[in-house]
C-alpha cells in the first residue's frame, strides 16, 4: 500500500477512536523490554489523536531488580509476601524512578526525535485510594493493600484537559499510608470507574498475547481458556484481569505483546490488529442505526458518492433519517449499512447498501439484507424495490428481479432521476 493509501485507510480508526477513554496497562516486563523505548512516542500519538488515556505501570522486576541489589533474597516472589517497612521504601523508590523517567520521556521534544512538536502534559496524584490486606492466615502482611477506590473524578478533569494520567501500582490510605497493590488490579479497577472504552495489556510475549490463532474471545470461551491455563502465569494473570474488566463493564480489552514493535498502534489503527481481544459484547453486530451512527455512516459513504455509486445525503437528511437504516458495527466501527424507506401500500425501498471495501466478501451484504427483510417484515412490508446502476448482479443473485420506473410508487416515480437511469429490480418477500 503507497503511503497515501495507508493513511486514508487509517482515517475511520481515528475518528471511531477520538474522544474514547483508554486505559492502557503496561506491565513492569514490557517497560523492561528493548521496544519500550518506542512506547512513550506512541503513547504521544496516540493522546493527540485525541485519545483519553491513563497509563498505569507496573514495576515488579524492577522492585525485585533493585531487592536483590540490595541483599534481600527470594526476590522473584517479593509481591506476594508481607511487605515490610524496607521493602515498602524500595518499591516507593523504584516506582518514583519509574515515574521520572517516563515524564522525562514524555518531555522529549528534539527536533528529529518522534516526540517533537508533541507537547504531551503528564499528570500522576493521589487518585488511587487503598486500604490495607490486613492479617490473612494469621499473618500481618503490612504493606500490602487493595484497591479502595478511585477518584475518577479527578481523573477525568485531567483527561478533559487533554493530559495523560500516570499510575503506578501503589495508593493512599486514608491513614496517610501508602501501600502496594496489584498492578492488574489498578488497572481494571481504574477502567471501570472510568467506565473506559477500552483496556489494553501490555505485556511481554506469552502463549496468548501473541497467538495469531487466537483474536477475539467473548467472556464464556475466556473463561474456558483460562481454566487450562497454568494459575498465576503471566497468560493466566492478563487473562483473568481481561475477564474480570468485561465483567465489569469495561466492553473491550484487549491484550497485546510488546515484542512486536508497535502493537498498539497496529491494534487500534489496522483492520485486524495483532493481539487478543476479550469482549463482553458482540464484536461483529448488524443493529438498528442510532444517532450516534451518523458520522460513521456519513464516512462510510462518501468515497461511494464519490465514485457516482450511491446518490449524496447530507448529514442533516440523515439525521432525520436515521431510524430507516441498520448498521453492521465492527469493533466500535461502522463498516456497512442499509436503508429501508417504506412507501405505503405495503411496498418499500431498500437503499444505501454499503459494505466498507476492506470488509467485502464475507457476506456483510447478505447479512445486511436479512436485517432489512426482519425490519420489512415487522412492518407489514411485503414487496421491496431498490435502484441501482453499478450493482445489478448482486441483487439478481439475491431473488431481486427486473422491474420498470413505471411500477414504482407514485411518489418515487416522481422523484426518478432519468440522467442517473438506474436500473428498477424489486422482490416480494415471503
Ligand atoms: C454490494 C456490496 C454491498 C456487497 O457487499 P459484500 O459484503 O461484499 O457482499 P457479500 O459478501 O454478501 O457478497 C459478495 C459477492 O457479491 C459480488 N458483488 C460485489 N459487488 C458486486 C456488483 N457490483 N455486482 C455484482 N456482484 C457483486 C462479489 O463478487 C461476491 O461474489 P462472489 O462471492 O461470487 O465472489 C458491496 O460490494 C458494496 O458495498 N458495493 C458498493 C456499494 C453498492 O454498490 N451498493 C449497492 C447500491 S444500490
Amino acid at each position: 500500500m503507497s503511503f497515501i493509501d495507508f493513511f486514508r485507510s487509517t482515517a475511520p480508526y481515528i475518528h471511531a477512536h477520538r474522544n474514547k477513554s483508554l486505559v492502557l496497562f503496561v506491565t513492569g516486563e514490557a517497560l523492561a523490554h528493548a521496544n519500550a523505548s518506542n512506547l512513550v512516542p506512541d503513547i504521544a500519538l496516540l493522546n493527540s489523536l485525541g485519545l483519553r488515556i491513563v497509563l498505569v505501570f507496573g514495576s515488579t522486576p524492577q522492585v525485585a531488580g533493585a531487592l536483590a541489589q540490595g541483599g534481600s533474597d527470594n526476590t522473584a516472589l517479593w509481591n506476594s509476601q508481607p511487605i515490610d517497612r524496607d521493602r515498602m521504601r524500595t518499591i516507593v523508590e523504584v516506582q518514583s524512578s519509574l515515574r521520572t523517567s517516563i515524564e522525562a520521556q514524555f518531555s522529549l521534544g528534539l527536533v528529529n526525535s518522534p516526540m517533537h512538536n508533541a507537547k504531551v502534559r503528564c499528570i500522576s496524584g493521589n487518585f488511587i485510594q487503598a486500604q490495607p490486606l490486613g492479617v490473612i492466615n494469621g499473618v500481618d502482611q503490612e504493606y500490602a493493600g487493595r484497591v479502595r477506590n478511585i477518584d475518577h473524578q479527578a481523573i477525568n478533569q485531567q483527561l478533559d484537559h487533554r493530559s495523560i494520567v500516570l499510575i503506578p501500582a501503589s495508593g493512599y490510605s486514608s491513614t496517610g499510608e501508602i501501600f502496594s497493590l496489584l498492578p492488574h488490579d489498578i488497572a481494571v479497577s481504574t477502567a471501570a470507574a472510568l467506565h473506559a472504552d477500552k483496556l489494553i495489556i501490555l505485556n511481554t510475549a506469552h502463549d496468548i498475547n501473541q497467538n495469531p490463532t487466537l483474536r477475539e474471545l467473548s467472556i464464556a470461551r475466556s473463561e474456558l481458556l483460562l481454566a487450562g491455563l497454568t494459575q498465576k502465569s503471566a497468560e493466566a494473570t492478563d487473562l483473568s484481569a481481561a475477564i474480570k474488566s468485561c465483567q465489569l463493564g469495561i466492553a473491550r480489552c484487549h491484550m497485546l505483546s510488546v515484542d512486536q514493535d508497535g502493537s498498539l498502534l497496529n491494534e487500534l489503527f489496522t483492520r485486524d490488529g495483532t493481539g487478543l481481544l476479550v469482549t463482553n459484547e458482540a464484536y461483529d453486530s448488524v443493529r438498528q442505526a442510532t444517532i450516534n451512527d451518523v458520522a460513521g455512516i456519513m464516512q462510510l459513504l462518501e468515497p461511494l458518492e464519490a465514485q457516482g455509486i450511491l446518490v449524496k445525503r447530507s448529514r442533516e437528511l440523515l439525521e432525520q433519517e436515521i431510524a430507516h437504516f441498520v448498521v453492521n458495527e465492527r469493533d466500535g466501527m461502522i463498516i456497512g449499512c442499509a436503508a429501508l424507506y417504506p412507501f405505503g401500500d405495503h411496498t418499500a425501498e431498500l437503499a444505501c447498501v454499503a459494505v466498507h471495501e476492506h470488509y467485502r466478501h464475507s457476506h456483510r451484504g447478505d447479512h445486511l439484507l436479512k436485517a432489512i427483510e426482519t425490519m420489512a417484515k415487522t412492518q407489514g412490508i411485503q414487496q421491496i424495490f431498490v435502484l441501482t446502476t453499478q450493482t445489478a448482479h448482486w441483487f439478481i443473485e439475491r431473488g431481486f428481479e427486473a422491474s420498470t420506473v413505471s411500477a414504482l410508487p407514485d411518489r418515487k416515480k416522481d422523484l426518478y432521476n432519468f440522467q442517473r437511469n438506474s436500473k428498477v429490480f424489486c422482490r416480494h418477500l415471503a
